[in-house]
């Protein structure tokens, strides 16, 4: 499984068949790439040996970030609802948890095989693909009507007038409900046949030779115990999500929650994904973040709602425009689920789903008490009656959050440099609570003390900030390098600090500068970078 993924990820045809681009084009997701290897953010795993598919590190400025992401999710669970608590349950589940959980015949995804390129797709993904062109096709021609009518421009109408638009609705219309039919009854010979009906080509080869299409189960197996004759079956567990359930009663009754009450976790999971070049946003080895609500039957719709603001809440809170976010129901619903929503993020590769919020129904505290033989009834004190709670399920990937700041933030602009002429800088525009570095501390030059007054400063406020020291190279230079990184604070410490203890505090976004007292600049900074400010905008209970 020896590939250079990078390279791999860089080739990919995804991102020409995409509308939607944050970033563009394939070239500015190129940089975003290098980018995040170069600055420390994003490396490939065991690079040395030429990588492995889907699998990354996290490197000194990604792991901060990572961990940010992470409090800022945790804390807007736990330390916001008194009646959600933590966990952290183990990889390794009992084998029978993925029986009754429905993974082991039902985490499938059916993949196909081009006969001549010998690449291997999933099936559903060359569809979807197919029916988001369609789409793209739409969209193209009501943006150019729109161009061409101006003001009088009525987009519902033409919708429903224009003859060629009409014609793609009803040809995604028709695919759609084949598709979701063939998904829903696992049809595989109809999800090849809708292949060959569409004409659709290997993306890479444009080979149009497929083969049968086969199920592939995405949970990677490994054995418990030493010897591996006597040794059982278990797996790495695929979603975070079982472990909860597992130790529901556990909590409730160690903890005498009342419901409604949440359990929330952040943990590895692994899937054996059949096509996992996106770089972050479909790996083999990542982080979920998943909230289990549990419910009274019958009251899942109403809490289904709450959470579905909520999570938009969260998401909006920290500051990234709300045109990169969108909702996108289930047509095509997992097997536990009764309604399902997605929070879809403009991705550099398009929208695309990085947050699932699910109603499970008592589906797998029903299975699980199936297939154990243990009660996981709730006993409800003021009704007096028993009865098996619902699920609402909150579920981000880390990664694919971790992806979307990144995405988001990553900025070329052209600015003027110490004499006035116009320059490139690639700057990360973070949102400072969540910013790896804080602040740098910058001594003017290595003499006369600054280096020893900018230790001291950075010794006095290391206890409430991450700030990293630096004193190689230019003072322009190593602005840019914190642009690069996303540092939101730059401090100066020059001649006149030597005289008055002020400094110049630079910022980020603007690059405007202040000179200020150095007893202000825990004040000063604090203000912006608690990760307060994000909880109390989800509150709305900021400024
Ligand atoms: N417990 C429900 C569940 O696991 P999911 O939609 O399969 O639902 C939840 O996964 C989230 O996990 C997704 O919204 C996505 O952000 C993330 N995720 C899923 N597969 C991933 C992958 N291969 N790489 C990175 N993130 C992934």
């Amino acid at each position: 499984m020896k590939t250079g993924d990078f390279e791999l990820l860089l080739s990919h045809h995804f991102f020409k068949n995409t509308n939607h681009t944050t970033m563009d084009n394939e070239g500015s997701f190129k940089k975003l790439v290098s980018h995040a290897k170069e600055y420390g953010y994003i490396f490939p795993s065991s690079e040395i040996y030429d990588g492995l598919s889907a699998v990354y590190d996290y490197g000194q400025y990604g792991v901060e970030l990572k961990n940010n992401i992470k409090k800022y999710w945790w804390d807007s669970m736990v330390l916001l609802h008194e009646n959600i608590v933590g966990l952290d349950s183990a990889i390794f589940m009992h084998p029978e948890t993925w029986k009754a959980s429905g993974h082991v015949t039902q985490f499938n995804d059916p993949l196909i095989d081009n006969k001549d390129s010998k690449k291997r797709y999933r099936a559903d993904s060359l569809i979807e693909d197919y029916l988001q062109k369609i789409e793209g096709k739409i969209e193209k021609e009501i943006i150019k009507a729109a161009k061409r009518f101006g003001n009088d421009f009525d987009e519902e109408k033409f919708r429903k007038t224009n003859p060629r638009v009409q014609a793609n609705l009803k040809k995604r219309e028709e695919i759609n409900s084949r598709f979701i039919k063939a998904m829903e009854n696992e049809d595989l010979a109809e999800i090849r046949q809708i292949i060959i009906d569409c004409d659709i080509a290997d993306p890479v080869s444009g080979s149009r030779r497929w083969t049968e299409v086969r199920k592939f189960n995405l949970m990677f197996e490994t054995k418990l115990g030493s010897v591996s004759e006597d040794a059982d079956l278990i797996y790495l567990r695929p979603e975070t999500a079982q472990g909860i359930f597992v130790n529901y009663l556990n909590v409730q009754k160690s903890g005498r929650m009342r419901i409604p009450f949440g359990i929330a976790q952040v943990g590895k999971v692994f899937r054996n994904e059949i096509v996992a070049r996106q770089f972050l946003f479909r790996m083999r080895e990542f982080e979920q973040m998943e909230m289990q609500f549990f419910v009274k039957p019958g009251d899942e719709i109403k809490w289904f709602e709450y959470w579905k603001e909520a999570r938009m809440k969260w998401h909006l809170a920290l500051g990234i425009n709300s045109d990169h976010y969108r909702f996108h129901e289930h047509d095509n619903l997992a097997h536990y689920a009764n309604v399902a929503f997605d929070i879809e993020f403009k991705f550099p590769i398009g929208f695309k789903e990085v947050e699932g919020i699910h109603s499970r129904t008592d589906f797998d505290l029903s299975q699980h008490q199936k297939f154990s033989g243990k009660k996981l009834q709730y006993f409800d004190p003021l009704s007096k009656e028993s009865y098996t709670p619902y699920v609402v399920e909150t579920s981000i990937g880390l990664d694919r959050m971790f992806l979307a700041v990144l995405s988001y933030a990553y900025t070329e602009e052209k600015v003027p440099d110490a004499n006035g002429n116009l320059e490139e800088r690639v700057v990360l525009r973070i949102p400072a609570p969540i910013a790896p570095i804080k602040a740098a501390i910058l001594p003017l030059v290595r003499k006369d003390g600054l280096d020893e007054k900018a230790r001291t400063i950075i010794n006095d406020i290391k206890f409430d900030f991450n700030c990293q020291y630096d004193e190689k190279d230019s003072i322009g230079r190593r602005y840019r390098r914190q642009d690069a990184i996303g540092t939101p604070f730059c401090i100066t410490v020059d001649h006149q600090t030597m005289e008055d203890d002020t400094v110049t505090i630079r910022y980020r976004d603007s690059m405007k500068q202040d000179r200020v007292s150095t007893t202000s600049l825990r004040e000063i900074i604090g203000k912006k970078v608690e990760l307060q400010n994000l909880l109390k905008e989800i509150c709305g209970s900021s400024g």
